[in-house]
């Protein structure tokens, strides 16, 4: 599988957003990554559908929407009207993940779930046939900037051992040092916040993460 990056539009700029958005496909991203906390599920608060909905002009690349929120059965459906291509939500968060999972194929779009650097695949072993993405955290969600756990690598190689050959995506901490041994576990997706937005050449940046061999 080729490897995709997708730049957190979390480390763009909140007053161009547009831009940044514009800016990331220019610099030769796969997906655009779009980090929605409610301040429950993290310590931390974002934004939600309208953000989406203001950035989805700004560029033709897919919407990859990750939901650190309680309860994203509630709002699925509404972010995949406002414009997300692929919804991807925590398990532990959802009252019941195989119905979020089925509100989002309604719609027509990718479905995912998304791992913490403490939980295991168990929960994702049920839903493997269902999701088109597996995220699986370096880091525990809510802030961007922080330090890669190289330990959660184990559970990429364990669900390429299951045979599961879909995208996996690696989110928090990944940067051109840590990003070959990231693709050599099996990750095919890399999310890249600070390492793209703070990098002095992005375009560079993107092109390194995108160059490590498979
Ligand atoms: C963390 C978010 C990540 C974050 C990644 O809570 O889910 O997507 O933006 O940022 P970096 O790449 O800076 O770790
Ligand atoms: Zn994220």
């Amino acid at each position: 599988m080729k490897v995709k990056v997708a730049p957190s539009i979390l480390s763009g700029d909140f007053a161009n957003m547009g831009q940044s958005v514009r800016s990331a496909e220019n610099w030769g991203a796969d997906y655009i990554h779009f980090d929605v906390m409610d301040g429950v599920y993290v310590p931390n608060l974002t934004f939600g559908m309208p953000m989406c909905k203001a950035v989805r002009p700004y560029t033709s690349l897919p919407l990859d929407v990750h939901l650190m929120i309680i309860k994203p059965e509630r709002y699925v459906q509404a972010f995949c009207d406002a414009g997300a291509d692929i919804v991807t939500f925590h398990p532990e968060a959802s009252d019941d993940v195989g119905k979020a999972l089925e509100l989002i194929k309604e719609k027509g779009k990718k479905c995912g779930l998304v791992l913490n650097p403490d939980k295991s695949v168990q929960l994702v072993i049920p839903y493997l046939k269902k999701i088109d993405i597996i995220v699986i955290m370096g880091v525990y969600p809510g802030f961007g900037g922080q330090k890669f756990i190289p330990d959660v690598l184990s559970k990429v190689k364990e669900l390429r051992a299951l045979g599961y050959d879909g995208e996996i995506e690696l989110d928090g901490g990944v940067t051109e040092q840590n990003a070959q041994e990231i693709v050599d576990s099996g990750v095919n997706v890399l999310v890249g916040g600070s390492s793209v937005f703070r990098s002095k050449d992005p375009q560079k940046t993107i092109s390194v993460l995108k160059g490590q061999k498979e």
